[in-house]
This record gives C-alpha cells, sequence and structure tokens, in this order.
C-alpha cells in the first residue's frame, strides 16, 4: 500500500499545520532552533523535513551539512527551491525501510516523524546515524483530551493520515532510545495554542 503522505500537496500539509486551532509550524521551528543552539552541529540530518520548516534558524557558520529525508519528492523540491543557499543534500526514502545516509552526523532530529513512520527501522537507523558522533533530538505530540491525533481543519486530505498515525509516550520513547545506548540530556513540553501539546527530548551518544 502506498503511504498516505504521497497523496498530500505540501500546500495542504501547511495549511493544516498554520491553521487556527493547529497552529504547529511555529512550534516545531521554535523547538528545533532550541535544539539547534543546545547541541551546535557541524553536520545535521532532518528525518521527515517536509517543507524545510526552521530552516531559516539554521547558523551556516556552525552547520556546515545538512541532510534532509523525506518520503515525497515535491516536498524536497520544494525545500530546494525554498533555501538555495544552504548546503542540503536532499533524499527521497522511505524510513520504515531505510535511511540512505553514509556518513553519520552529529545531529539527527526528527520531529513527529516516528507517530507516522513507527519506531522500528525509522528509530534504528536514525541511532545508527549519530553513531560516534552526537546526538538524537526528537519532537512528539503529547496526548491532548481536547482534540484527537489528527485534528480537523479545512484541509479534507490531511485525515488520510489518522490510520496510519500513533501517539508515542515519551517515556516509551525514552526507554527504547536509553536500551540502544543514548543518554537523554534534555527534555521540556510546549504547549501549543490550540490545547495540544508537544515534548522534546535531546539525546546524546557517548560523553
Ligand atoms: C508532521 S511532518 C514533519 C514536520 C517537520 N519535521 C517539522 O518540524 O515541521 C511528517 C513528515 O514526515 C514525512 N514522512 C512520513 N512518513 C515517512 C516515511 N515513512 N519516510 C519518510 N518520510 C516520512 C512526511 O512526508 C512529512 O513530511
Amino acid at each position: 500500500m502506498s503511504n498516505p503522505w504521497l497523496g498530500i500537496p505540501l500546500a495542504d500539509y501547511e495549511g493544516h499545520m498554520r491553521a487556527p486551532g493547529v497552529e504547529q509550524l511555529n512550534a516545531l521551528a521554535d523547538l528545533f532552533a532550541e535544539a539547534l543552539s543546545f547541541c551546535r552541529p557541524e553536520s545535521l540530518a532532518i528525518l521527515g523535513i517536509a517543507g524545510g520548516n526552521g530552516l531559516d534558524r539554521v547558523d551556516g557558520a556552525v552547520t556546515r551539512r545538512i541532510v534532509g529525508v523525506d518520503i515525497h519528492p515535491e516536498y524536497l523540491e520544494a525545500v530546494r527551491e525554498r533555501h538555495p543557499e544552504l548546503p542540503l543534500t536532499l533524499l527521497c526514502a522511505d524510513l520504515q525501510r531505510e535511511l540512505p545516509v553514509q556518513e553519520p552526523v552529529q545531529m539527527v532530529h526528527a520531529a513527529l516523524v516516528f507517530e507516522h513512520a513507527g519506531m522500528d527501522g525509522c528509530l534504528r537507523n536514525a541511532v545508527d546515524l549519530v553513531a560516534g558522533q552526537r546526538y538524537l533530538t526528537v519532537v512528539l505530540q503529547l496526548p491532548s483530551r481536547s482534540q484527537a491525533g489528527v485534528a480537523p481543519t479545512g484541509f479534507a486530505s490531511i485525515q488520510n493520515l489518522k490510520e496510519n498515525f500513533r501517539l508515542i509516550e515519551p517515556s516509551e520513547f525514552c526507554s527504547v532510545v536509553s536500551a540502544m545506548g543514548l543518554a537523554l540530556v534534555r527534555e521540556r513540553e510546549c504547549a501549543l495554542a490550540g490545547g495540544k501539546s508537544f515534548w522534546m527530548g535531546i539525546f546524546r551518544q557517548g560523553r
């Protein structure tokens, strides 16, 4: 079965994420900026890069190599057009099956990705990519009393994501990552205008 993301135009995804009651794009960009300033990576991989939300927060004097991965080729094309100034390598891949990056990076960022791509192959590959390097930074959506997993907005295509979406408990996530040898060095929650909230964890490998 084809991945439901492939049926979602970037304008629908970004329109949904900016819609009143959702308002998640800025919050995700702010968390990404916070992770960048904590980790100060020379090399960075962004899993599920979508349209490149937050790439304007990357300091080119610090980060010299950026790899973006997504399953949707048109999203990657948009990132390329939006950020010609960045040292970007963009890879179209299904993270459930592979993460075709050869050289490890100092920071892997995955925001709202494991909920869609699952933890099995995707998390193992993400951890392998920081091997001997440094940080895995992750944003998870927390359960909300007021809203279901995928909020209703005017963008009908987004509702097709519901079936493949699974909330992940930060405690469950932390135990799996810790068993893979990474330590949680920072965590925080971020409340959103629409009533949901995010959890960000920064994990480090080695000292
Ligand atoms: C919720 S969006 C990510 C938001 C983005 N990280 C941010 O901070 O704004 C999820 C992204 O993951 C991508 N994605 C979902 N499943 C995937 C998979 N199996 N392999 C690769 N990319 C996937 C989608 O195409 C989409 O761009």
